[in-house]
């Protein structure tokens, strides 16, 4: 621990006790690393303050000693947002401890959650008063409100109820000279210029700590359907999504999967099995929802939906859920297709977004372009068809020593995906964000009139760059402080 952190730690330890800091390396370890073992940080400390009047003192404090601060909540980052730097000069900010819900209503259907509080919790407790947070991914039980709100975290209900972005009311947030942003009265109009809680949604905790978040719930789900339909191509697939909206809003999931996917998941899975054929080429997942008893029962309107494409051949087979335990038999392939990848060892992945109507082209021809370019690997590309968002991985051709593959091919492979999706007018990020894994990335392809823009921001609120230092955008600190 260098003398400022110690002066930090101490400085806090003396005003609030001991345990608001632990040092204690064997306690620090899990916290240190992304979920997915890319990136490895080192600290000597982190924070862990258990109220807004905390969270301002380690700001302030923080800011008093230069001792730069990384945000943290689950520490499910899948663009090492919330690893600290490897050269230990940053002190983690842990806000788990802040996890109370402070208000839940039914009435307005609003709810304020503090930025610690794990998503799967959240979910019960607005089950509990009848209602729901339409927002789910597979980390649900360890993400927390304020990282999925600081990420605007997207998963697989963006068709129908949009990002974080559209979810979150309004936040309270430590700036990083300790005063607080209060956003979180939930104003339906409020024209004081910049929108200041947007501008921390999906900042990375670059510009500000998020503390809490006023959430928007929406009808609870009565009964629910989920259809699993095979078809030869993802264009086949945009098809089906176009036909399906023109009919219902009562989607709320439509997501597809390749058959190298699917079989990736039935191979490291245990207990998964295939709905339909699995050779079929494309496969897409739908989930309808019924929210109240006089609404049409979801399995009939999905069986409905599915007999035309059925029978033009559109879709080559479906099957729709005859019971919760099927529905979520079904979500358990599309959920566990991370973890299967993860197993199957190293792959270049991409969170990448194009305009819907242009991603089944893109699929197809950015997966030729690149299998052709790098001999021997495989394009595997699946996800939120319907926001024209897939994560796209390139998997090490078969014989190669995967690790010593990754490490001298994957940085061109990424430039040469990217540059395709800013080609097709598209985003290198759709939902996993910059963090240190895409920021130089932004910064290549930019536009570079958005980079300056983003970093004007960041000098403007963090001049000294306290906050998450490395992700994002870069600033000098050196400079910055002269
Ligand atoms: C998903 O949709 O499964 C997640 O965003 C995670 C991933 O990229 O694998
Ligand atoms: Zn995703």
């Amino acid at each position: 621990m260098n003398p400022s952190q110690h002066q930090l730690v101490d400085s806090l330890r003396a005003r609030f006790g001991a345990g608001i800091a632990e040092t204690d390396p064997q306690m620090l370890a899990p916290w240190l690393a992304d979920w997915r073992g890319r990136f490895q940080g080192a600290t000597p400390a982190m924070l862990s303050p258990s109220s807004l009047e905390e969270v301002q003192a380690v700001l302030a404090q923080a800011g008093a000693f230069a001792v730069p601060l990384v945000p943290q909540g689950g520490n499910t980052s899948m663009v090492g947002g919330a690893t600290p730097p490897a050269d230990g000069s940053a002190v983690i900010l842990s806000l788990r401890r802040m996890n109370r819900i402070r208000s839940i209503s039914p009435e307005d259907s609003l709810a304020i959650a503090e930025a610690g509080v794990i998503l799967a919790d959240f979910h019960d407790a607005a089950g509990a008063i009848g209602r729901r947070f339409p927002l789910d991914l597979g980390s649900r039980g360890s993400a927390t409100i304020g990282g999925l709100a600081s990420t605007n975290a997207g998963g697989t209900q963006v068709l129908r109820w949009g990002t974080m972005r559209a979810l979150v009311a309004g936040v309270e947030a430590v700036l990083p000279d300790g005063s607080v942003h209060d956003g979180l009265s939930a104003l339906k109009k409020d024209n004081r210029g910049y929108d200041l809680n947007q501008l921390l949604i999906g900042a990375e905790g670059t510009l500000g700590v998020i503390t809490a978040a006023t959430l928007r719930l929406v009808p609870a789900v009565a009964t629910r359907a989920v259809a699993w339909a095979a078809m030869e191509s993802p264009d086949q697939a945009l098809s089906l999504l176009r036909r399906i909206e023109r009919q219902t809003d009562a989607v709320e999931s439509f997501e597809i999967m390749p058959a190298e996917a699917l079989a990736s998941v039935l191979a490291h899975i245990p207990g998964t099995r295939a709905p339909v054929d699995a050779k079929h080429r494309w496969h897409v997942l739908i989930e309808a929802v019924a929210t109240d008893a006089g609404d049409r029962a979801p399995e009939d309107l999905l069986a409905d939906l599915l007999r035309q494409p059925l029978e033009a051949g559109l879709v080559g087979d479906a099957v729709v859920s005859a019971s919760e335990a099927q529905a979520e038999a079904f979500w358990r392939i599309r959920h566990g297709i991370s973890e299967s990848e993860r197993a199957r060892g190293a792959a270049v992945q991409h969170d990448i977004s194009a305009p819907v109507d242009a991603m089944p082209r893109f699929m197809r021809e950015a997966g030729a372009a690149i299998e052709a370019r790098f001999a021997g690997t495989q394009a595997v590309a699946y996800g939120h068809l319907g926001d024209g968002n897939v994560h796209f991985h390139v998997r090490a051709p078969v014989a190669a020593d995967r690790g010593h593959w990754y490490a001298s091919e994957a940085p061109a492979i990424t430039r040469a995906v990217h540059d395709l999706v800013v080609q097709a007018g598209g985003s290198i990020s759709a939902e996993h964000g910059i963090g240190q894994m895409k920021r130089d990335e932004l910064e290549r392809l930019g536009p570079a009139s958005r980079v300056a823009t983003l970093r004007a921001i960041k000098r403007a609120l963090d001049p000294a760059v306290l906050l998450n230092p490395g992700k994002l955008v870069t600033l000098a600190r050196r400079l910055d402080r002269s």
